[in-house]
């Protein structure tokens, strides 16, 4: 996968300012330590943005106009009651920074600014601002059944993954799942809804390489009556369906330039055109898109039209493979043994060699293969204690990284890291 895609786990930042050399350098400089950073003109452009996208943090000029950094400030906590603020204003103001401070404002940091002193607030503001999501995450969430307790495993790569998720679940944005087959993309997709505030509207999933490009858009996009041969009753559409919740839309990678053409528009109008039908119906959902490719190589390549990736790419989670996370295989294991257990007569448990032996083996097929090698050797195994043997691996364990030389799970996947 290409660097530039993968999502940036030190936080997302919003800089403020209507001075575009300003604020150049100040993206800049968080930007060189691994912060994402998007930038605003003005209060009114920052509002919009806060609105689509999970930021951690602002940093904004006090002294701007029409909108004052003040009045920002008070409209960007209602939009984004979890975000943290850091104002920047000229130190002859100190004063109405502090005032800032009791309307909601983190700190503060005065003009022109060392870039040591700024970096050190920065990070102690996301640093916050990542305590808080897991605040909230404490507070209950975690009991949500395709919440974040659905997602196995605590290694740091999922932790950050899952930290990532919670913050941007909030938001409405966009967000582009990749991973390799297996990793459990599509757990992720529903996590995102599920800590999301459209967790009690529908959640609909559309697999684009499962059908032909005619039955996708029939299933999308919904028909008229009458509107195809055989086809006497109207369809409403998954994105009629998914209104006020969030559609799924798996392998997006798989679609013709026809289909993504259509799909872009269809995201940029916030309409659906029903096939057979004349008037847009207006549509509210959120849109996560997954993909077990390279996008930026099928973009690159041309099999993907770059505006649509742009689109679909606002927030980008990357899942990742297990051998990057094998500290995750015992906990995943024995989470696939229970469910085995709990539909057999005779309950099974491992035994501490072959969760060794499974910890040697490089898992091409990722989680997935886990699962059916684990429910398999617990149909299978004669005795109550799972052995190395009972665990029939594809090839000689090998030592992590070494998965190339492995079989895949599926003809049509590519390794995409
Ligand atoms: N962290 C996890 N905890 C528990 N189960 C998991 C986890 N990750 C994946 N799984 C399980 O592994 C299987 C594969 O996951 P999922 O379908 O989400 O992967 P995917 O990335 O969408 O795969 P594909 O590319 O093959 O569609 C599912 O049965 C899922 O429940
Ligand atoms: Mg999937």
């Amino acid at each position: 996968m290409n660097d530039a895609s993968l999502p940036s786990t030190r936080g997302c930042i919003l800089v403020v300012d209507a001075q575009r050399n300003m604020r150049a350098t100040t993206a800049n400089l968080l930007r060189a330590e691994g912060y994402t950073v998007l930038e605003a003109v003005s209060g009114e452009n920052a509002l919009a943005t806060l609105a689509k996208s999970g930021v951690d943090l602002m940093l904004t000029r006090l002294q701007m106009r029409p909108m004052d950094g003040l009045t920002l400030l008070k409209c960007a906590l209602e939009v984004a009651p979890h975000l943290q603020v850091i104002v920047m204003t000229a130190s002859g103001s100190i004063e109405s920074a502090v005032e800032t401070m009791r309307l909601g404002a983190y700190d503060y940091v005065t003009l022109p600014f060392k870039a040591g002193e700024m970096l050190h607030r920065v990070e102690r503001a996301t640093e916050r601002a990542r305590l808080q999501a897991t605040v909230d995450l404490l507070a209950g969430e975690l009991s949500e059944r395709h919440g974040l307790s659905a997602l196995v495993g605590r290694s740091p790569a999922m932790r950050e993954l899952t930290s990532l998720l919670v913050r941007v679940a909030r938001s409405d944005a966009t967000v582009l799942v990749q991973g390799e087959s297996g990793t459990g993309k599509e757990l992720v997709a529903r996590a995102v809804h599920a800590h999301s505030p459209r967790k009690n509207k529908p959640f609909v999933l559309a697999n684009c390489a499962a059908v032909s490009e005619a039955q996708l858009e029939l299933e999308l996009f919904g028909h008229a009556r009458g509107a195809l041969t055989g086809a006497g009753r109207a369809r409403r559409g998954l994105f009629k369906e998914a209104d006020g919740g969030t559609l799924f839309l798996d392998e997006v990678t798989e679609t013709t330039p026809a289909f993504q053409s259509k799909l872009l528009r269809t995201l940029q109008d916030g309409e659906v055109r029903r096939v057979g039908e004349s008037a847009p119906l207006r549509v509210d959902v959120r849109i996560i898109t997954a993909t077990h490719r390279d996008i930026a190589r099928e973009v690159r390549e041309k099999r993907f039209r770059q505006d649509l990736y742009y689109c679909l790419n606002v927030v980008p989670l990357r899942v990742p493979p297990l051998r990057e996370r094998m500290e995750d295989v015992p906990a995943l294991a024995e989470h696939f043994l229970r469910r085995a257990n709990a539909r057999s007569p005779r309950p099974k448990r491992l035994s501490d060699a072959a969760v060794k032996y499974l910890m040697a083996y490089s898992f091409p097929g990722n989680v997935r293969e886990l699962e059916n090698l684990v429910r398999r050797a617990a149909a299978l195994a004669g005795s109550e204690e799972l052995l190395p043997e009972d665990f029939l691996l594809p090839l000689k364990p090998s030592r992590r990284g070494s998965s190339r030389r492995s079989s895949r799970p599926r003809s049509r996947t590519r390794a995409s890291v």
